[in-house]
């Protein structure tokens, strides 16, 4: 893509970001290579979102999510308005159809974090204008495009072979790296305990997927076996927001499935250790992996913004 400040990126052909299962690999080639451009000439694409407004509502606390949408949205241009639903869930006051309808009135997206998926679903059912998932029980597809955008950068576009390894609970940020990796043809392990895998139906598409793009998805509880050579090391919190009360058992149940200095040493010697974050040092990651040089926790929370930026010029400047 040549560096341009006309802004015409194009668009994707779908109205919402709510999962990853709906990309092909053209529409992911697209936001990475719009991600690329808006990082390089951060300063040039100033217009691109010129009086356009996000409307983001949280039911969880954020800081990645809520401060790169509004960064990205004021980079482009436009203007973000945060509501913070913490105290009572989206759909208590009124109903998710009004609340889509009033929003479509007054902005040109919507981003959200929700306790349910199906909220996400529904306010995307009724609402004329993008929905886009920033978190769901059951999905994180924004995080998962800017821990795959990273590596891009970082294996140059090289994903053919690459095998990545998720270690821990199988979670949403599991899942929408499952459909990421199925897409771009990478051979993913999960390593979870037993009643802890991952979603059979986000299994069950990414496996298709993978049948297309030469990629490959295994789940296993021998932590040892699934990341040995892997180019990659990914977890997140043993207990997700919202499954607060769960900490103390979640923390004996996962205590064999911290990535510490030992277990990267059966990754290849330059793999690279992923975390979406926040990152809890002593739990599901050790000090020395997480400060390490292995670590490239840091880059994909700058990623963040690139890709939600490519996301929003795409989705929204239509
Ligand atoms: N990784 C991520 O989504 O971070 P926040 O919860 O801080 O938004
Ligand atoms: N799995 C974590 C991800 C946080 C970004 C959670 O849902 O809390």
């Amino acid at each position: 893509m040549t560096s341009t400040a006309s802004h015409d990126f194009g668009t994707l052909p779908f109205k919402d970001l709510l999962s990853l299962a709906q990309l092909s690999r053209e529409h992911i080639d697209k936001i990475f290579a719009t991600a690329a451009e808006l990082k390089k000439n951060r300063e040039l694409h100033d217009q691109v979102l010129k009086g356009k407004k996000l409307a983001m509502i949280f039911e969880k606390d954020s800081l990645r999510t809520r401060f790169t949408f509004d960064v990205g949205m004021q980079d482009m241009g436009g203007h973000a308005v945060f509501m913070d639903h913490r105290d009572a869930r989206i759909g208590s006051r009124e109903s998710i159809k009004d609340v889509a309808k009033n929003l479509e009135r007054w902005f040109h997206g919507i981003v959200a974090r929700t306790f349910k998926h199906r909220v996400l679903t529904e306010l995307s059912e009724h609402s004329s204008v993008p929905v886009i998932n920033g978190l769901s029980d059951y999905l994180h597809p924004c995080q998962a495009l800017a821990d795959t955008f990273t590596l891009h950068e970082k294996w140059g576009g090289d994903f053919k072979g690459k095998k990545i390894v998720f270690v821990g609970d199988g979670n949403n940020t599991c899942h929408s790296l499952i459909h990421a990796a199925a897409r771009l043809g990478m051979h993913m392990v999960v390593c979870c305990p037993e009643g802890y895998e991952p979603n059979s139906k986000v299994v069950n598409e990414a496996m298709h997927i993978a049948q297309e793009t030469g990629g490959d998805v295994d789940i296993t509880d021998d932590v040892e076996k699934g990341v040995a050579k892997a180019d990659a090391v990914y977890t997140d919190v043993w207990a997700s927001m919202g499954q607060e009360d769960e900490v103390e058992e979640r923390a004996a149940v996962f205590h064999d499935y911290q990535v510490n200095e030992d277990l990267m040493e059966l990754a290849k010697p330059d793999a690279f250790f992923m975390h979406c974050l926040p990152a809890h040092r002593g739990h599901e990651v050790s000090a020395a992996v997480m400060d390490g040089p292995q670590s490239i926790v840091y880059d994909i929370a700058e990623n963040r913004l690139h890709v939600q930026k490519a996301v929003m010029a795409l989705l929204i400047n239509k």
